[in-house]
């Protein structure tokens, strides 16, 4: 641990005179956390924490959030400035490495993501398996996972050297996949990568285009495309990351570990609310239908949740949805869209913004409020949205495997239980069974 422990936390177990001294680890930023290793050893307890709102997994230095005051920072560096700055691959330098690169940091990089591109010939077989409306989620969980069959050579996580390659293959290929899983959609011929175009270029190339006549990329887009990858890039120890930690810790292979990070964002708590939020606001249709929409949310029987709204950690307005939001306006703007959704989705923010249900509960727009919104604009069908979340997300979760691979703190996650089934009994033959 390379935090500072000059406090600490003594605990008492009740009706015993045992108590156990637990040392505070102060981080750069944030609270303090306990730990709390030696409990079991001193007290005979365990700790109790379903969701883990409470417990710090792992130390990290990668990406800071503070959700009170809606603050999210790369490796020290504000969203903001990264938004306003940066290109994606600059900020997957930035993630994997720990500082910003310098010119010739950045062209070696660069190339090195550039040149795996492409996916080995036989994966193409892959998509032939699945249905035509297989959604491009369940394509990308099976293909990424998949990929491991192909580097058997080079999947030695103990060798520094490996990893690299392993994360540069992911970093690349994972575009191909996600645009290629469209296209099998779509009943369209499979475009190849364009190593000459940027990241989000050539996403988009291979997304866009077919064969039969040239694709100029759109500039608006192009830039839309980065800075969207720019916010997703990672997230702390969220659901998906802390997946990918998991499955890590077993030792198994980079390319299992992302596609369980895939299959953990799938989920409509999770990277999956962005296409949840669109389908929403499709259904509730027109501005007249909010209150009534948001009254079906505050009725506990319904299970209704406003999507896009809320967050473990954020108590206060999403930084990277405030950048969302200016840059949906932007974009629809230049393409000259009017979307009746968009005017829907602020009509319905500012409703809930100044309502008691969610102000009491602190419950402000997060990422994915607004970017589905854009998206759409883009083009993209709404199935598409949370593969395009695993694109941008493959760099934090590789960042965080490689950190815990490297962590000499690192054993296998292994959380306890509070068991609550039935006590010890003996097996009782069939025939006397009632
Ligand atoms: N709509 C209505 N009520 C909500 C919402 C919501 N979106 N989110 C939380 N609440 C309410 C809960 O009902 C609960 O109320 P209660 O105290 O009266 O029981 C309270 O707020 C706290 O909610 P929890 O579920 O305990 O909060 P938790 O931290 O476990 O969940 C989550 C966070 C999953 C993101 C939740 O806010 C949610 O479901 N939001 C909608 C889905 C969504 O947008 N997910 C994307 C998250 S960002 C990302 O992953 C990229």
């Amino acid at each position: 641990m390379s935090g500072t422990a000059s406090r600490s936390v003594t605990i008492t177990l009740d009706g015993s005179n045992k108590s156990s001294n637990l040392p505070l680890i102060q981080g750069t930023l944030g609270p303090a956390v306990a730990d709390i290793r030696k409990l079991y050893a001193d007290l005979g307890v365990f700790t109790y924490d379903p969701g883990y709102g409470a417990t710090a997994s792992c130390e990290s230095k990668i990406t800071y959030i503070d959700g009170d005051e809606g603050v999210l920072l790369y490796r020290g560096y504000p969203i903001e400035q990264l938004a306003e700055h940066s290109s994606f691959l600059e900020v997957c330098y930035l993630l994997q490495h720990g500082e910003l690169p310098n010119a010739e940091q950045k062209d070696q990089f660069e190339k090195g993501v550039l040149r795996h591109t492409m996916l080995h010939e036989q994966i193409r077989q892959f998509y032939n398996g699945f249905r035509r409306d297989a959604h491009p989620m369940a394509v990308m969980c099976g293909v990424v996972g998949a990929l491991s069959a192909f580097y058997h050579d080079s999947m030695d996580i103990n060798d520094p050297a490996q990893r690299t390659i392993s994360a540069f293959r992911l970093i690349a290929k994972v575009p191909t996949i996600a645009a290629w899983a469209h296209k099998y959609n779509v009943g369209q011929p499979f475009m190849y990568p364009r190593n000459d175009l940027s990241y989000a270029e050539n996403f988009l190339y291979m997304f866009n285009a077919v064969p039969a006549e040239p694709y100029q990329v759109n500039p608006i887009l192009a830039r839309a495309m980065d800075l969207i990858m720019i916010l997703h890039a990672d997230h702390e120890q969220n659901a998906s990351t802390s997946t990918v930690r998991l499955a890590g810790s077993t030792g198994a292979n980079p390319f299992a570990c992302i596609a369980a990070g895939i299959a953990s964002l799938w989920g409509p708590a999770h990277g999956g609310a962005n296409e949840a939020v669109l389908k929403m606001l499709q259904e509730i249709g027109h501005k007249s239908n909010i209150k009534e929409f948001l009254a079906s949310v505050k009725d506990r029987n319904q299970h209704t949740r406003l999507m896009g709204f809320g967050h473990r950690v954020y108590k206060n307005y999403d930084p990277r949805a405030k950048i969302m939001q200016r840059t949906c306006h932007e974009v629809l703007g230049e393409l000259g869209i009017n979307d009746p959704l968009l005017d829907l989705a602020m009509e319905m923010e500012k409703i809930a913004l100044s309502d008691p249900y969610f102000v009491d509960r602190k419950l402000y727009p997060n990422v994915d409020f607004y970017s589905g919104i854009i998206l759409r604009a883009m083009g993209f069908p709404t199935s598409m949205f949370t593969a395009l979340f695993a694109v941008s997300r493959t760099v934090g979760w590789i960042s965080q495997w490689e950190e815990m691979v490297k962590d000499p703190q690192q054993r296998i996650g292994r959380p306890r239980q509070v068991y609550t089934g039935a006590a010890r009994r003996d097996f009782v033959p069939l025939a006397e069974r009632r």
